[in-house]
């Protein structure tokens, strides 16, 4: 059976669930903000992880691409050349 670690490199893999997870995080913070009243501490901290949390996404998401565009995640697919 073909596992997903036997298509994709470790790193693609690390990215890709840690990207799904900050989403996640992202989304929480900003709705969790509402249960707080407006200009309280805790509602502006949330929204401070929201944006901070956002940028790691488009960060994650950029090294992903780099990895794409340089080559190195093609070259995961190739099989082991088998010999002798
Ligand atoms: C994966 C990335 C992101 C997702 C999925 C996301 C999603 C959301 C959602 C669902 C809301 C709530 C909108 C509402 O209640 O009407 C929101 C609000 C907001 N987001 Fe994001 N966001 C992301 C990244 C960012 C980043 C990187 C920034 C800024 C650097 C940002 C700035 C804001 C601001 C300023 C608000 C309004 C907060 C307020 O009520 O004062 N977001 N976002």
């Amino acid at each position: 059976m073909v596992t997903a670690s036997d298509r994709y490199g470790r790193f693609s893999i690390v990215i890709h669930w840690s990207t799904l997870a900050i989403l996640v995080a992202v989304y929480a913070c900003i709705e969790l903000r509402e249960m707080y009243p407006r200009g309280s501490e805790i509602r502006e901290a949330l929204k401070t992880w929201h944006y901070m949390l956002g940028l790691t996404v488009f960060f994650l998401v950029g090294c992903e691409s780099r990895h794409v565009c340089s080559g190195r995640f093609h070259q995961s697919f190739q099989k082991p050349q088998g010999g002798s």
